[in-house]
């Protein structure tokens, strides 16, 4: 049929109307979030500070910020080498090479905790929720450098 009445064309506006919407809307809820959409606590923060101090400040120095042994951990070339990456990158590699002197002694929770640690030394804000210990939790969470 070569016609096509308006009752058609109306549902078909309609259809294609709808498949836009659902498009977007899932397109919104997957959008990445990132190391500045409050993603620890304070309180894991903390709890990373004692981590930080007992087995990481010997070589990255007090608050992290550069020792003797180990470069700062604050700051705009610490935050480049991870930018655009999943924290899971960053999470996993401290998990299998840190502390230097003693890699794998650092549980996943500890891991986590100074992570959170360190992502407030960075400015980054926190939120209400511990940041997970777990690789694939940590992969929907993106390393941004820039403040959005
Ligand atoms: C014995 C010394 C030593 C200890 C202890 C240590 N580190 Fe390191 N760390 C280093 C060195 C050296 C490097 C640089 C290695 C490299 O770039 O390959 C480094 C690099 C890093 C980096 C990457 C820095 C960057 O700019 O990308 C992170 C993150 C890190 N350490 C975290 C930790 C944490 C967390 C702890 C404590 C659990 C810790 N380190 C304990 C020596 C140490």
């Amino acid at each position: 049929m070569r016609q096509l009445t308006g009752a058609r064309l109306v549902s078909g506006a309609a259809l294609l109307w709808m498949a836009c919407v659902t498009f977007v809307v899932a397109g919104h809820a997957q959008a990445p979030r990132t190391v500045w959409s409050g993603v620890y606590s304070e309180a894991q923060a903390y709890r990373g500070e004692k981590v930080a101090d007992k087995s990481c400040i010997g070589c990255h120095g007090p608050r992290l910020d550069g020792g003797d042994s180990g470069p700062k951990l604050v700051g705009d070339m610490f935050l480049a080498n991870w930018s655009s990456q999943p924290v899971s990158e960053l999470f996993d590699w401290v998990v299998e090479t840190m502390p230097a002197d003693a890699p794998g002694t650092l549980s996943k929770e500890d891991a986590a905790a100074v992570l959170a640690y360190i992502l407030q030394l960075n400015k980054m804000p926190a939120g209400r929720e511990d940041l997970p210990g777990e690789h694939d939790a940590l992969s929907k969470i993106e390393f941004v450098v820039e403040k959005p």
